[in-house]
């Protein structure tokens, strides 16, 4: 009865000392496995003679009983422990952040170029897509036979899709925004100062620098000829110079003017810079085409010849974008690459 005594509180002391379900394993194998002090007395009782078998067997067997049952209690514990500590939240921490898209690098440049032109008295004009043949190009003094208008060239919408709409004249994907100057000067009176930014269609062959869908930011600031501050060809140059330096920011980028041709305009600019940052670091790049508005435009949109004066120019936003930030393919825009897009976040 010592014998047991001794291995009892052994057992117990050590169901004290149990700190997780390894230790309590540990402890179990010790205390009741088939090398444990309590089988070895068990296996020993069969030596004993049949009145102190009878009498130390069933305190042997009750001990046997009372240990395993404790152990038992101590591994439901433990694996209390265990699954609450898996489900235990704690409310008070940072949940995880969903993740969260951001603009696309054209809508972000396309916002800058509008605030610094909003910020020079320019309205945000916005026109459509789909352009009748009238407004793409003879409103703007392209002739009938000019190449532009080739099937190469323009996307032309099939006749059906024409006859759905009250407009006499063929339609198509406009393949700059220009056409948005004929909109807004047929129900406008000058003087004002207008940006059109939007998507233009040209049916061309890709390449690096060349996509069938892009950007363009129209420029259009009209005024009466004779007018304290009608518009002129230096006050172009001065508007686009305030305007590159502030989109690059950069106070060294410099404009120039080369004498280039466009239907629309007299006399026509082709528009370069030249900065101290950027890709265009030292280098004369064309950005843009720019002009005085021809007179033809205007009587077109019903404003008496000789009346008005102004000037417009239009540019790639993509081109800006890509000297802007390095980029050598104008078609990694449209290619929903994230590995791309993320750097713009
Ligand atoms: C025009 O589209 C004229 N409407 C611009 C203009 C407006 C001139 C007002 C005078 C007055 P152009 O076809 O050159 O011009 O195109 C303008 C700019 O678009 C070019 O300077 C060039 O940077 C860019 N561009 C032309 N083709 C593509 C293309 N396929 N992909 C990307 N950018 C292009």
């Amino acid at each position: 009865m010592d014998q047991l005594e001794q291995i009892k509180q052994a057992a117990l002391k050590d169901l004290e000392n149990l700190r997780d379900l390894a230790t309590h394993e540990l402890a179990r194998v010790q205390h009741l496995g088939r090398g444990s002090k309590l089988s070895e007395f068990l296996r020993s009782l069969k030596d004993m003679t049949e009145d102190d078998r009878r009498k130390i067997g069933a305190a042997a067997n009750d001990l046997r009983k009372e240990i395993e049952e404790k152990f038992t209690q101590a591994r439901e514990k433990f694996s209390d422990a265990t699954h609450s500590v898996r489900d235990w939240i704690d409310v008070t921490m940072p949940s995880r952040r969903p993740q969260r898209g951001h603009l696309h690098p054209l809508t972000i440049a396309q916002n800058t170029i509008n605030n610094i032109f909003s910020a020079m008295g320019f309205r945000i004009i916005e026109g459509p897509e789909i352009e009748t043949e009238f407004n793409n190009f003879d409103a703007l003094n392209i002739p009938a036979d000019h190449p532009a208008r080739d099937m190469q060239d323009t996307f032309w919408l099939k006749k059906d899709e024409r006859r759905r709409t009250k407009d006499e004249w063929p339609l198509l994907l406009r393949a700059h925004t220009s056409p948005m100057q004929i909109r807004f000067m047929q129900v406008h009176q000058p003087p004002f100062r207008i940006i059109v930014p939007g998507r233009v269609y040209r049916n061309e062959a890709t390449d690096a620098t060349h996509e069938f869908q892009f950007r363009q930011t129209e420029g259009l600031v009209v005024d009466r000829k004779g007018a304290l501050g009608a518009p002129t060809l230096a006050n172009l140059k001065g508007v686009l110079e305030y305007f590159f330096r502030q989109y690059f920011a950069d106070p060294n980028v410099a404009v120039r003017f080369n004498a280039s041709y466009f239907p629309f305009v007299e006399p026509g600019v082709e528009v370069l810079i030249c900065g101290s940052k950027g890709k265009f670091a030292g280098k004369w790049i064309e950005v843009a085409g720019a002009g005085m508005v021809h007179q033809k435009v205007f009587e077109k949109v019903g404003y008496a010849h000789g009346e008005m004066q102004g000037f417009a120019f239009g540019m790639a936003l993509e081109r800006l974008v890509m000297l802007k930030h390095h980029i050598d393919d104008i078609r990694l825009f449209n290619e929903s690459d994230l590995r791309f897009l993320k750097q713009f976040s």
